[in-house]
């Protein structure tokens, strides 16, 4: 029973992390903090905690939440001082009476529960800011042009956490057209049949200062409630938020769609809300308290990194439903 599912390749690392606490019994509240976390840290990952790219001002802000059911939720956005939002968020719903806090007062409640303040700002993150802001543009996350000349590294996606190798042409369809994209999103369900999950994110790069996305609202980024399922979101915030996606999808489980037809139909219904540019991006999984899962995206390139009894593997979603250039 016990499985852990998370979006991108980046997750696989997350999810070993999680899968020995699954594996003997652990909770998926440990699970899912315990994935975000090692992404979180992770240098080379360039969208979520250390390592993820600033905003227009040159600094990190970092965003997550947590979620076992509507009445046990927490979330922490804005932070500029911790890197591990889920963190800060679980503390929020476990010692608060709130489900969000934000900006420096989050940070100083983090401090006040005694998690360390760190550096979220990587050298290499760093530099790609200075080069941004010698001409800055909204970046269009379908060109990958920070990173061009870029290929995946050879054995595929996720092997050793890096995406790419230098000086290559990248394929289509392939992950790295959406490198600096995005949330880590994971779920999990125990050996007591207990759903939980959490968000991390940096956010959009180079978006502007206070900018919050889909990834630390309840509902949107990310939405378990234990009678129905779970489901999270990564890609484009800013289309998940006009929909709620998350609590779309576990409503629709909750009506007796399989989660693949509860994925299918709310990225149906982000299409048709939006006039969608070949930038635009939204993948999600969903996880029923049965243990069926499910991956989908408006595009190809998205991957789900999964860990149960039979391995850890990196996988295509079961549904895409837009071609590259629409
Ligand atoms: N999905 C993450 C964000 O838009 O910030």
């Amino acid at each position: 029973m016990p499985l852990i599912i998370s979006t991108w390749s980046f997750s696989s690392r997350g999810n070993d992390t999680a899968w020995p606490m699954l594996a003997s019994g652990g909770s998926a509240l440990d699970a899912v903090e315990a994935c975000c976390a090692t992404v979180d840290a992770a240098p080379d990952v360039d969208s979520v905690g250390y390592g993820g790219l600033p905003d227009a001002s040159g600094r990190v802000s970092l965003d997550g939440c947590i979620m076992l059911s509507p009445a046990r939720c927490g979330s922490a956005c804005a932070l500029r001082h911790h890197l591990h939002p889920v963190s800060v968020a679980r503390r929020v719903m476990e010692r608060t009476s709130h489900v969000m806090l934000a900006g420096i007062d989050a940070d100083e409640f983090a401090d006040l529960q005694g998690l360390p303040r760190s550096e979220l700002l990587s050298p290499e993150a760093k530099a790609a800011w200075e080069t941004w802001s010698t001409k800055p543009t909204v970046i269009d996350q379908s060109r990958d042009r920070l990173v061009a000349g870029l290929r995946p590294i050879d054995g595929g996606p996720g092997a050793d956490g890096r995406l790419f190798a230098a000086n290559a042409p990248r394929a289509s369809g392939s992950e790295d057209r959406w490198k600096h994209h995005d949330t880590i999103g994971t779920l999990a369900i125990d050996s007591h049949g207990t759903l939980a999950g959490a968000c991390s994110t940096s956010g959009m790069p180079y978006k502007v200062p206070g900018r919050v996305g889909d990834s630390p609202i309840i509902g949107h980024g990310l939405y378990v409630d234990p009678t129905a399922g779970a489901a999270t979101a990564t890609g484009a915030g800013e289309l998940v938020m006009g929909v709620c996606g998350s609590f779309l999808a576990v409503e629709l489980m909750r009506q007796g769609r399989s989660p693949i037809e509860a994925l299918v139909a709310t990225l149906e219904r982000i299409r048709s809300s939006y006039e969608l540019q070949p930038h635009h991006q939204v993948a999600m999984i969903a996880l029923r308290p049965d243990g069926a899962w499910a991956a989908a995206a408006l595009r190809p390139g998205f991957r789900v990194a999964v860990r149960d009894d039979a391995g850890s593997r990196v996988l295509e979603p079961d549904a895409t439903l837009l071609p590259e250039s629409s």
